[in-house]
């Protein structure tokens, strides 16, 4: 099999985290800093942004640095420089976050923008480093692991998030997913996980759905749990 067919570990879970880090970014764009409630709602978004990002570079560096390196030695050595890069980055993002919760009138206004153009350069950096993994230590990964350690890495990694991180997670995971790949990620999620669970992913993620992307996605499932459809109807779909 060629490397180019092997299963990426870092696709759809980077896929998530680039289509939350342009929602967080904007939101802080356009957030008023006049208005204390608009204020309010976004620094909590920013935050949990932050939190996810932490999270998930900890699971990396937890998980997928040790097995490259004990395979592949430097193989992730770019990576974990990067990683504590940005764990300095996520301490002064919050301090930037602090700075304008406390501040008022046009100081406020002042830190809000710095907030937005941290935020947005260290989105930048992700970005690029995000595409270095997906390439530089997706290969170092599968030359060195089988198809069946990879998924099992992958486990690991979900067996150890919380159930609001698994939440959290497919929410900006399953949406910014082609629809073949969501299908993937949902068939093996009701494979795995208690039917309960599986509903619970599914409602949170179908108000983030075309009703075009929810036709194929039920093509491709069939049987779903009952929802409101687009049209206020409910279906099995
Ligand atoms: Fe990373």
């Amino acid at each position: 099999m060629a490397m180019t067919d092997r299963y990426n570990i870092y696709v759809l879970i980077h896929k998530g985290l680039r289509a939350w880090m342009c929602d967080v970014l904007a939101t802080v764009g356009r957030m008023d800093p006049y208005d204390v409630e608009d204020v309010t709602a976004g620094l909590g978004k920013v935050r949990a942004l932050l939190a996810g990002c932490e999270s998930h570079l900890l699971h990396e560096n937890e998980y997928l640095h040790p097995a490259i390196e004990a395979r592949c030695p430097g193989g992730a050595s770019a990576a974990a420089h990067d990683h504590d890069h940005h764990l300095r980055a996520l301490a002064a993002l919050e301090s930037a976050v602090r700075a304008a919760e406390v501040a008022d009138g046009s100081a406020r206004a002042i830190a809000v923008l710095r907030l937005y153009r941290e935020l947005a350069v260290f989105i930048a950096e992700n970005f690029e480093h995000m595409h270095r993994e997906e390439t530089e230590n997706h290969a170092a990964l599968v030359a060195h692991y089988s198809e069946t350690e990879v998924f099992a890495l992958e486990q690991a990694i979900v067996g150890s998030l919380t159930p609001e991180e698994k939440m959290t997670t497919m929410r900006w995971m399953a949406p910014s997913a082609a629809p073949h790949e969501r299908a993937m990620l949902l068939s093996g999620l009701r494979l795995n996980a208690p039917r309960p669970a599986f509903d619970a992913v599914v409602s949170l993620v179908r108000p983030f759905l075309t009703g075009r992307d929810w036709d194929k996605l039920a093509v491709a499932l069939g049987p779903m749990p009952v929802a409101e459809t687009r049209t206020g109807e409910l279906a099995a779909a």
